[in-house]
């Protein structure tokens, strides 16, 4: 049985006293979740004082990205080691906004996977496709083709750290949420190819969607075999709205 992982990130919003305070806020509504993980991922420059607020809580701190180097002469850039000795646990690779306004491509997010794993943080692996590719039949195609990318290389032990969110680049910021069928074909694609890659590890491996996860909808999505939790954007900005997503299914 997967737990479920619920992950907010928070995408380069709140400044830094207003991170920590939305971490207090969230740890409060919070209290303990004993059947599900979760974590919250704010700017590099808050990752520190977010983990110091959220100390001795169930609730975990990640990174947005980090650098396909290892230390040294990469000015502004943050490498995962250095993340890692900020206190965070998690790191969020190969997210569309990176993919398609950054221009990352699959080798470079395969880069820094590895990093993430030799530094021991936990990825969060986002794949997903654009309308466009949608529309002509190779959402299947893009989403596994990032996803082996992503992978390549990695051993069964990285791929047991290793969470994959599905995220369709048309369902993200834009209100319109894939329905859990929609979701659940493309989760139930992403299973094949975890098993296929690391046997049984692939069958633990949870898979997040996420793209317009709010509180009246993760219900729905979560009830899906192969969807494990959410990667959330703007509704994990607010306590209210993040926690509600957090607890589905238990008021
Ligand atoms: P929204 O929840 O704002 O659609 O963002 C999703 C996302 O990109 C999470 O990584």
């Amino acid at each position: 049985m997967r737990r479920p992982f619920i992950a907010g990130n928070w995408k380069m919003n709140l400044a830094a006293r207003d991170a920590v305070r939305l971490a207090q806020e969230i740890r409060e509504r919070i209290g303990s979740v004993p059947d599900r993980d979760v974590a919250v991922c704010p700017t590099f420059v808050s990752v520190s004082a977010v983990a110091a607020a959220l100390e001795d809580s169930p609730i975990g701190v990640g990174g947005q990205d980090c650098s396909q180097w290892d230390d040294g002469a990469y000015t502004g850039d943050i490498s995962a080691s250095i993340l890692r000795s900020a206190s965070a646990k998690f790191v969020i690779l190969g997210h569309s906004e990176r993919r398609h306004v950054m221009g990352e491509t699959d080798e470079v997010v395969r880069a820094k996977m590895g990093k993430a794993r030799e530094a021991g943080l936990k990825p969060i692996l986002c794949v997903g496709e654009t309308l466009e590719e949608r529309k002509s039949g190779n959402t299947l195609a893009v989403v596994e083709r990032q996803l082996r990318k992503g992978l390549e290389g990695l051993t069964s032990e990285d791929l047991a750290e290793t969470t994959v969110a599905y995220e369709p680049v048309w369902a993200i910021g834009t209100g319109e949420v894939a329905t859990p069928e929609q979701a659940q074909e493309v989760h139930a694609a992403i299973r094949g190819w975890l098993k296929d890659l690391g046997g049984p590890v692939g069958e633990d491996i949870r898979i997040q969607y996420g793209g317009s996860v709010k509180p009246d909808n993760v219900g729905g999505l979560a009830a899906m075999p192969d969807i494990d939790g959410a990667l959330v954007g703007g509704a994990a900005l607010k306590a209210d709205s993040f926690s509600a997503i957090v607890g589905f299914g238990t008021a």
